[in-house]
């Protein structure tokens, strides 16, 4: 058999319990910081929870989403390292498409931290810590979403980098991951910005009448 002639059946190995355990902390972080921020955002529950400290109560969860963040990759490479590789995958041209990919995922990522700071990063606006305008230059220039196009590259780039087609099924599964997550956060945010807009016209409104 020529070594690229592999059956389907044999490029993902889904009987490991890694692979789906990897899959789920994928899924589980946006949907703990969404339903933990909408918590925030309603009830103040972490608000609460730090004596009523918002700007220490977001950098608690940026920490933890943070620490969430490092468990779902370590889950990650744990389960590409127990997959099968692909010879395809493990030629050097893969091996530099891997590099690129991961220095641009991990560019995306801090330059977009570095734009917006911790809080404009880790839902912020949430705990009514917005920012005073909406960031337009690099990342947003290229991207809307840079933590998510980010975080897909890293991803596909460490499949590359492992050589293993399971590590590019959930990539896809990272990708639609976040997709669902943009759909749900992006009105969200965008009614929090224009509440606070129409308080400001009105703020300014009352002004001039004075
Ligand atoms: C994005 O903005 C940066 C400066 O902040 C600029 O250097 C870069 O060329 C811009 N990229 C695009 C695609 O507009």
């Amino acid at each position: 058999m020529a070594p690229y002639e592999i059956p389907a059946s044999e490029l993902v190995d889904l009987s490991r319990n890694s692979f789906w355990i990897s899959a789920a902390s994928i899924a589980f972080n946006p949907l703990f910081w969404n339903i933990v921020a909408r918590q925030e955002y309603h009830n103040k529950i972490l608000t609460n929870l730090f004596g009523g400290r918002r700007q220490t109560a977001c950098y608690a969860l940026a920490a933890t989403i943070f620490c969430l963040g490092l468990v779902r990759d370590f889950l990650y490479e744990r389960a590409l390292r127990q997959q099968p590789s692909y010879p395809l995958l493990e030629q050097p041209e893969s091996k530099w498409l891997a590099y690129g990919l991961i220095a641009s995922g991990n560019v995306l990522v801090l330059s977009s931290t570095w734009a917006l700071g911790i809080t404009g990063t880790f839902l912020g606006d949430y705990f009514g810590i917005l920012m005073d305008d909406i960031v337009t230059g690099f990342p947003f220039n290229v991207t809307d979403a840079p933590m998510y196009y980010g975080s897909t590259c890293s991803f596909l780039g460490t499949a590359l980098l492992y050589g293993k087609p399971a590590g590019l099924l959930l990539t896809a599964w990272v990708f639609a991951v976040y997709q669902v997550a943009l759909t749900y956060e992006n009105p969200f945010t965008a009614a929090i910005y224009a509440k606070r807009d129409r308080e400001r016209a009105a703020k300014g409104e009352g002004k001039k009448v004075r």
